[in-house]
């Protein structure tokens, strides 16, 4: 049986205060199968928002694949073996321009920090341009993207922050002027690093923008914003830890999906279906200029198990057509959601399986913050689990595993249209 308070009071002795937990009633989650989870007292939930589980919970094949690697063999990347050279010729295969080579780490933390870090052996500059409501990862250096926290020591200069894009109050005013209006931003922040003597070196970017609320974007959005780097010669990061492997349906990366090409990718949370896997992707010439500057060793980062991992997400989104089934199954959700009645839906907007509705208050989105949070509340109560999105978390983010169905898709509205009818405004 599930005992919350004592639960809770054991992780704040043994792991310290502040833990975050989901939902005013954290759930305590024993089993996981597809796109569902139960707890401790046998609850059933659907699982509406886990991405790191991309191919399912508990998928046999994932399953089977870890098990066995590790009863053959696990160790570092310093003895020769083929499960991390067979995993990076699959995985760079399904880049559509010249991102050949490969790091494996083990979060995505490690991930951006290393793509930092070649960015400023390319360009020999420290600056790095970011949104201004994003999150890349948690290490000393790319905690200084963070929105939320303010490091200790105050924001650094050789940090610029540029207002991100945004639906319903575009940048320039409009969505057509959207584009150039970032691109503005993008060449205002270069020229302050410039003047600073940091010089421009790097733009790390989500390319849809998932922290940020994902704004509806077109393809060739940052079209402008990438001639203004080139012309700077500064280098691109696109960080797909959250759309890529095929999440938005139509595309296997974001960076396709809004007509990008980047020098390095960076990704995680769903590359081992919640073993610890995550990635750097980059052209030959960058990855020869980091491993000489630092060169780079990380102990668990591409062990046979973590690789054997990752093939077998690879081979199951194909073998299952789970890309597809995202980009159906994800059409028909946003359909039923785009149905919903409600005076505090501002939007209903996103792709594949990631999905959400932003609320507004009187067209005030801040003011919408409460009531959302009790709204996910009120759906975690319902036996339907998602979360909060956008600069002020007036948003649901609706992000299943892949191998999200239509039935599970009815359920999800129905509670949906159901909570929202029970929630005064
Ligand atoms: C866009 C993005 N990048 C990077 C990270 C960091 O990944 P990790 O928690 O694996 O270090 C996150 C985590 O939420 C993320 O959302």
């Amino acid at each position: 049986m599930s005992d919350t308070p004592t639960l809770l009071q054991r992780r704040a002795r043994l792991l310290g205060p502040n833990m975050t937990t989901f939902y005013s009633d954290p759930v305590h989650i024993v089993r996981g199968k597809g796109a569902w989870l139960w707890d401790a007292d046998g609850n059933r939930y659907l699982d509406c928002y886990n991405n790191v589980p991309h191919v399912g919970h508990a998928h046999p094949k994932v399953v089977d694949a870890i098990t066995r690697q590790a009863a053959t063999l696990n160790t570092h990347t310093r003895y020769l073996h083929e499960g991390i050279l067979d995993y990076a010729e699959r995985l760079t295969g399904t880049m559509d321009h010249d991102l050949d080579t490969m790091i494996m780490v083990c979060t995505g933390s490690e991930a951006n920090d290393i793509a930092l870090r070649m960015g400023r052996a390319m360009t020999g500059k420290i600056g790095i341009i970011c949104s201004d409501n994003t999150y890349h990862g948690n290490t000393d250096l790319v905690s200084h993207m963070s929105a939320k926290r303010t490091p200790i020591g105050g924001p650094v200069d050789w940090v610029k922050k540029v207002p991100s894009p945004d639906t319903l109050s575009p940048l320039g005013g409009s969505a057509e002027a959207q584009a150039q209006a970032f691109a503005d931003e993008i060449q205002r922040a270069i020229d302050e690093l410039e003047a600073a003597g940091h010089g421009f070196g790097t733009l790390i970017l989500d390319p849809f923008f998932a922290n940020e609320g994902f704004p509806d974007l077109p393809q060739g959005f940052l079209d402008p914003t990438v001639a203004v780097v080139r012309r700077a010669g500064g280098i691109i990061i696109a960080d797909e830890v959250q759309p890529g492997f095929g999440r938005t349906g139509r595309h296997f990366w974001g960076h396709q999906r809004i007509g990008l090409a980047p020098d390095i990718v960076t990704m995680g949370k769903p590359m081992g279906n919640g073993h610890p896997v995550a990635a750097v992707v980059t052209r030959p010439e960058i990855m020869t200029e980091f491993r000489t500057r630092f060169g780079y060793f990380n102990t668990f980062g591409g062990n046979p198990v973590s690789a054997a991992a990752a093939m077998a997400v690879l081979e199951v989104l194909e073998e299952e057509k789970l890309v597809d089934n995202a980009r159906d199954t994800g059409d028909y959700a946003l359909g039923l959601l785009k149905e919903l009645d409600h005076p505090m839906i501002a939007d209903v907007r996103g792709a594949g399986m990631f999905l959400g509705v932003e609320f507004a208050k009187d067209g005030d989105t801040e003011a919408a913050a409460p009531f959302c949070a009790k709204l996910v509340d009120e759906m975690r109560n319902r036996g339907v689990l998602l979360h909060s999105v956008g600069r002020y978390y007036h948003g649901i983010k609706i992000r299943p595993p892949m191998c999200f169905d239509r039935a599970q898709a009815d359920m999800l509205a129905e509670t949906l249209d159901a909570a929202l009818k029970a929630m005064p405004v």
